[in-house]
């Protein structure tokens, strides 16, 4: 890192710091100086932070205490600042990919991905899986045959989702459900069956939508009561308008953590969405309701988004998608891949070519793929996730010969505070103009305390963290010139229990926010690819995850190394206690 002045480190250039296993860099654990707050301590806390001069105060000594003076504020970092993370796209080497130009129409792009997945009968049902997910190509198959209408599973969608809303659950899966823009589309897809026309393999399937992303005839709520009163959504996002085209049945508006601003999903305007492993617990998030949906089976796909709310994404925000099987993933990302028009090309540099990797034909084992490991890092989480994800690493080394590279990653700590600045400035500005107009009794306590912290943050400070931003990208460079992707557990604790003084006023829980976030922050604010996949399970049931970072413009290669992993651990999956079987036979 460098050395520890009065007020603020002093960085030594990235080439001097060493990455390899050996490196004398310290791994400085989440040090959260914070605690746990719910219920009348939530507002008690906001109206403090919210008082003028009181305020201002305590607010100095969180950010001192929580050390973001010393690793970013004062810091003196030898860094030029980097705002957006666009990476020039330098062609890709890889085997097994089938390249498709990025100007096909979505249908098209479908068309080519389907065919880079097995023979029509892809995912081996053999006896050893206990536990099936149905796929995209499941719904086209049983539609085509005529087992099922889209009709048919849009009444039992609208079922279970009133089912799953009852006062026995209150799931909270969705925030806006319109039944009859729901049956209306079905009526459609319905019809091209029919015709024996149907537009893709999407056609007629569910699709739900995080509700931050601008989706007809919806209005568009961030998770908030006041968004949408002054914010009007107009048109369809393009990531909706290209799954549209497609035919699949966009069926309402996934639940969310107020604005973005957290991630536990707890949301105390629409409630809590709720994991489906266990209905105590949260789904974490923000895109919590997307997540659900798609674990309780009522969506193959869902559209997420990381880091904060649409309207606000500065440099921060990107769609991504939740997917039940690493195959719809693939068809999910080759129907909303593509170049944006030029107002939405803030992030991405031209993609001139998209990859999608040949599952059908793979052969993981002589793939040879790297995955770097920063064993301090990796190991920082609950002894669960630890084992599990340790284990899994193993045998994707046993089964595959997949070689693991030991690497220092420095200044992760640092890395984590800086996003947290960027994301908390980006936010804080962007809804400064709204927030004037509206009354603060409609934001959420634990929103309006983020809000606050957000709002203390000053130039200097967001500089240093671009500054931190460019440096992190360096090092990030230079561990995937030894590896083809960095291996981590894909948060640091699981599913933790939702209390019950948290539902009316939301909860402030650092610590816990802290270690969910922990292995997130380098896809989010370093623009690089990355997916996760269920490995395993906590001694309560609760799902673990392990996750692979890569190298920009290296999706192909993350989706085919997520087909590897999930073929080691498809056979141990496990139905949560919350599934509606959709394709069931009557
Ligand atoms: C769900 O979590 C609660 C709270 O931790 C626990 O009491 C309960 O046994 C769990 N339910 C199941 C089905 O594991
Ligand atoms: C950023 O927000 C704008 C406005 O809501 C949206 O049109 C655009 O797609 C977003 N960009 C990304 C990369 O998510």
């Amino acid at each position: 890192m460098g050395v520890f002045k009065d007020k603020g480190v002093v960085y030594k250039p990235v080439d001097e710091v060493d990455l390899g296993p050996d490196s004398d860099e310290f791994y400085l654990r989440a040090n959260v100086k914070a605690p746990r707050m719910a219920g009348l301590l939530v507002k008690v806390f906001s109206w403090l932070l919210e008082s003028p001069i009181f305020g201002g105060i305590l607010l100095f000594f969180l950010k001192r205490n929580n050390l973001i003076h010393k690793l970013v504020s004062f810091a003196d970092i030898p860094e030029q600042p980097l705002f957006v993370p666009s990476h020039p796209y330098q062609g890709t080497e890889e085997k097994e990919v089938k390249c498709v130009e990025t100007d096909m129409s979505p249908p098209q792009k479908v068309v080519q991905a389907v065919d880079c997945l097995q023979s029509p009968d892809y995912l081996p049902k053999s006896p050893q899986i206990s536990f099936y997910r149905w796929t995209i190509l499941d719904y086209a198959r049983a539609y085509t045959s005529g087992e099922t209408t889209p009709t048919m599973i849009a009444d039992r969608l609208i079922n279970y989702v009133r089912e799953s809303s009852s006062k026995k659950l209150q799931m909270s899966f969705f925030i806006n459900f319109y039944e009859e823009d729901i049956l209306k589309q079905a009526t459609e897809s319905t019809l091209r069956y029919e015709r024996g026309e149907p537009i893709s393999v999407l056609d007629g399937v569910p699709i739900a939508i995080k509700d931050e992303i601008d989706c007809m005839p919806y209005p568009t709520t961030g998770g908030t009561k006041w968004m949408q009163k002054v914010r009007q959504c107009k048109k369809d996002a393009c990531c909706v308008n290209r799954l549209r085209s497609c035919g699949a049945i966009i069926v309402g508006k996934t639940n969310m953590h107020e604005l973005g601003a957290g991630i536990s999903g707890i949301n105390p305007h629409y409630g809590p969405a709720r994991n489906p492993y266990n209905k105590s617990k949260i789904t974490g998030g923000s895109s919590s309701g997307s997540a659900a949906v798609v674990a309780a089976g009522l969506c193959p796909v869902a559209l997420g988004v990381d880091g904060g709310v649409l309207p606000i994404n500065f440099t921060i925000g990107m769609v991504g998608i939740l997917a039940a099987t690493v195959e719809d993933a693939l068809i999910a990302y080759a129907a909303i891949a593509g170049d944006l028009s030029s107002d939405q090309s803030g992030l991405t540099a031209n993609q001139p070519k998209i990859g999608l990797p040949l599952l059908k034909s793979a052969n993981y084992a002589s793939s040879e793929i790297k995955m770097a490991r920063y064993g301090k890092w990796f190991d920082d989480c609950t002894d669960d996730i630890r084992v599990c994800c340790s284990n899994t690493v193993a045998k994707l080394s046993e089964k595959y010969g997949w070689k693991t590279v030991e690497v220092t990653i420095p200044e992760i700590e640092v890395m984590r505070l800086s996003h947290y600045l960027t994301i908390g400035s980006e936010c804080s500005n962007s809804v400064a103009n709204y927030l004037d107009k509206l009354d603060k009794a409609e934001v959420g306590w634990d929103v309006r305390v983020g809000l606050s912290v957000f709002g203390s943050f000053h130039s200097h400070e967001y500089l240093n963290a671009q500054k931190i931003r460019n440096r992190q990208l360096q090092f990030h460079q230079k561990i995937f010139s030894v590896a083809d992707v960095i291996v981590t557990p894909t948060v640091g604790v699981t599913a933790y229990t939702i209390e019950d003084d948290a539902l009316q006023t939301g909860e402030l829980d650092y610590i816990n926010g802290a270690a969910l976030v922990r292995y997130q922050i380098a896809g989010n604010f370093l623009g690089l690819p990355a997916v996760t996949v269920p490995v395993g399970y906590d001694k309560s049931g609760l799902p673990i995850g392990l996750q692979f970072i890569g190298k920009p413009w290296s999706e192909s290669l993350l989706i085919y190394i997520a087909s590897a992993l999930q073929a080691v651990c498809i056979s141990g999956y496990k139905k949560p206690e919350v599934f509606y079987d959709m394709l069931a036979k009557e």
